[in-house]
């Protein structure tokens, strides 16, 4: 797989987890509960998988070798901009995420419980967020199947970014973390409240 088609691979489990964050939204605002456990997971593969992994590879590596060429650096300015976006929403899903918990009552029991309190935020920002990930990949999409088709990249360029990939993935964690990451949107799919 070249270093397009990854990226473009990546997307689908990305979007993956942007259904199940949409699903989650809808079922916080039909006010029924879902375990917080659950959307803490949802929070963490977003920082880790997406803000971190995908989003870090485009940044720090894919991004810098396209932007030169064609006339990419403008859509390549949004797109960074749409990642900023993106980690503050994230950002203000773990914090209202953590006020909805009973801290006190998880230091004598060990039980997480939703203190009584509104969900809207938390359901706010999961609907922001899949919102953002329809979007942006989909713009993205566009971009990349344009790059493949062009032969943008050489040979020697991909098999950099091949390499590059590899070095992003060891500062998120390496692989057995990213696998865990890919699991754990298997397994929210596979949730009662999915259903
Ligand atoms: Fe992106
Ligand atoms: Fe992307």
């Amino acid at each position: 797989m070249n270093s397009t088609e990854n990226l473009l691979q990546e997307h689908l489990i990305v979007r993956r987890l942007a259904s199940i964050a949409k699903r989650c939204s809808d079922v916080l605002y039909m006010n029924q509960d879902i375990p917080i456990e659950d959307i803490q997971i949802i929070s963490v593969v977003i920082e880790e998988f997406v803000d971190g992994f995908h989003h870090g590879k485009e940044e720090k590596a894919y991004f810098p070798v396209t932007k030169y060429k064609n006339s990419f650096s403008e859509d390549i300015r949004k797109f960074l901009i749409e990642h900023e976006f993106a980690r503050r929403i994230a950002k203000m899903l773990r914090r209202e995420l953590e006020s909805l918990i009973d801290h006190d009552l998880y230091n004598k029991t060990r039980e997480l419980k939703w203190i009584n309190k509104s969900k809207e935020p938390v359901a706010r920002f999961l609907k922001s967020y899949s919102i953002f990930v329809f979007d942006h990949t989909g713009k993205e999409d566009i971009f990349f199947k344009k790059i493949l088709e062009k032969h943008t990249l050489s040979e020697e360029e991909d098999l950099q970014l091949v390499k590059h990939y590899e070095l992003c993935r060891n500062q998120t964690g390496g692989r057995t973390r990213i696998e865990e990451m890919i699991k754990l949107v298997a397994y929210l799919e596979d949730r009662e409240w999915m259903k």
